[in-house]
């Protein structure tokens, strides 16, 4: 396939960064993931808007979103991508002598664009997940204080979820100060007393573009939504668990931690949820 690199079209093999690059040695870099339907990229404004907002966190040059946007219709059209998903990082580029500082003078920012088609398994795979819920376990908090950045440092988040994994669980669900806030690469939603709930966009977690448009949707169709924290010791009396994320969309939770959520199986709120989201798409 194609990707973009810096400036260029070049094929996937000829796609190379230097081994000085900053986000290899500090992980000193920013990314964003948007999902493609039917050749068209999803909520792709927000998306961009948001990696500009990372940039600035870490004080990168700002990106151009509009180039960022031709770049992603160009390469769609490239490597003719139908159902799949783009991925953007942009590095603060390459240095040496390593040197934690920023760098002085005029290093440009390494900036990366790539698509990732999803098979017809790994489809049906979702479809399959959407309808029956998934398992989830807990996990301490292990993060930085500024989960909002979009940051290509996701050590904790890599090891929460091969836990996950190995433990035969979809997701690892962050739990702050007694409070489940997050997973390791979604946003956490509940259904408490009627009620939708689900941690409010601070420095503690991402505020995913899935959950914002999740939360209009569910206001929308008349549903509460309190952007509060879910008690750890609420998961247990609460009707419905699901999480949202770009690739995972509204995903219903069945099980955390060995314990069925509500009645075991997916519930009302989910289903409403997953068809607006799901005649956004179309
Ligand atoms: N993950 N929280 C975390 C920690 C995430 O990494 C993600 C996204 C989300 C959901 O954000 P959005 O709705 O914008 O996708 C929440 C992406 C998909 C990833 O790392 O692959």
């Amino acid at each position: 396939s194609t990707v973009y690199l810096n400036g260029e079209f070049v094929p996937h093999e000829r796609a190379l960064i230097s081994v000085e690059d900053r986000a290899f040695l500090f992980a000193d870099g920013i990314y964003e993931v948007v999902r493609v339907y039917g050749g068209r990229p999803f909520d792709l404004e927000p998306h961009l808007a948001r990696l500009s907002r990372s940039a600035g966190e870490l004080r990168l040059p700002e990106p151009d979103g509009e180039h960022l946007a031709a770049v992603t219709r160009e390469l769609i059209r490239r490597n003719g991508l139908d159902e799949g998903t783009v991925y953007f990082q942009i590095t603060r580029g390459v240095h040496a002598p390593r040197a934690h500082a920023f760098p002085t003078g005029t290093a440009a920012p390494t900036v990366v664009v790539l698509t990732h088609p999803l098979s017809p398994e790994a489809l049906a795979a979702g479809e399959q997940h959407r309808r029956e819920g998934v398992a989830a376990i807990t996990v301490p908090e292990q993060r930085w204080a500024r989960c909002d950045i979009k940051s290509v440092s996701l050590l904790p988040n890599v090891l929460a979820k091969q836990q996950a994994v190995e433990r035969g669980a979809y997701e690892a669900l962050f739990v702050r100060d007694g409070f489940v806030i997050e997973g390791s690469s979604s946003n956490l939603f509940a259904v408490l007393d009627g009620e939708i709930v689900t941690y409010p966009a601070c420095n503690y977690i991402l505020n995913g573009i899935a959950r914002q448009r999740v939360i209009r949707n569910a206001r929308e169709l008349g549903y509460t939504v309190r952007e509060q924290g879910i008690p750890l010791g609420a998961l247990d009396r609460c009707q419905e668990l699901f999480l949202t994320s770009t690739t995972s969309e509204v995903m219903p939770i069945v099980a955390v931690d060995g314990k069925p959520v509500g009645s075991g199986a997916v519930g009302p709120v989910a289903r409403a949820l997953q068809a607006a989201y799901r005649d956004a798409v179309r």
